[in-house]
């Protein structure tokens, strides 16, 4: 059996698209005054072009290698006390969701599918979006990964009624406990 590890003091944010990774991202940066790294700006960043984009010159496959790649380079990487905002598809990977938890204290945003749909009609951005039903690719690929979110999770929190801040606040009290207990602070190594 391998030793455990302790957690890094990073706090990561995994859901859906729509599900307010980004918004409550922004709003945990200004409550805690860490850095954000927003894994699909940075993705955005290296390729030069937008996720749109890249789906569509170089295919959904060359997105995912990218994302992995990045994702093993936040575990390994020394800083701490970062928020990290994850796309709604970094659990699709087995080998990503093994990283997860190296990565820090993992929150996972959830919404009713209606919501989704909701929150993401007039947003162009997300290619996997882009057909003539979103709402049941929403629903079917929502029902694939709830239990990767799940798995991946050290917390799941609904944001269907309440607002960014009084989200941030709550995930904020409940990862101050979660490093403040060493049982807590140490999980296994995949
Ligand atoms: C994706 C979600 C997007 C982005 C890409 C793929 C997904 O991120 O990474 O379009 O597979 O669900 P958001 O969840 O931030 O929209």
């Amino acid at each position: 059996m391998q030793q455990p590890a302790s957690v890094p003091n990073n706090l990561v944010l995994i859901g859906f698209m729509g599900c307010g990774k980004s918004t409550i991202g922004r709003e945990l940066r200004r409550l805690l005054g860490y850095p954000l790294v927003d894994m699909d700006a940075v993705i955005e960043e290296r390729a030069g072009k937008p996720i749109t984009r890249i789906f569509a010159e170089d295919g959904e496959e060359t997105f995912r290698d990218m994302e992995s790649r990045l994702l093993v380079e936040l575990a390994g990487a020394a800083e701490n006390g970062r928020i990290i905002a994850t796309g709604g598809g970094v659990v699709e990977r087995p080998e990503n969701r093994a990283c997860l938890q190296r990565l820090g204290y993992v929150v996972w945003l959830s919404a009713p599918p209606a919501v989704i749909v909701q929150r993401t009609r007039n947003n162009q951005e997300r290619p996997l979006l882009h057909t003539g039903d979103p709402a049941s690719r929403i629903t079917h690929l929502l029902a694939r990964r709830e239990p990767w979110y799940r798995e991946s999770a050290h917390l799941m929190v609904d944001t269907a009624g309440l607002d960014s801040r009084e989200l941030a606040s709550g995930i904020l009290e409940s990862a101050r406990y979660f490093f403040a207990d060493p049982a807590h602070s140490r999980c296994k190594q995949p």
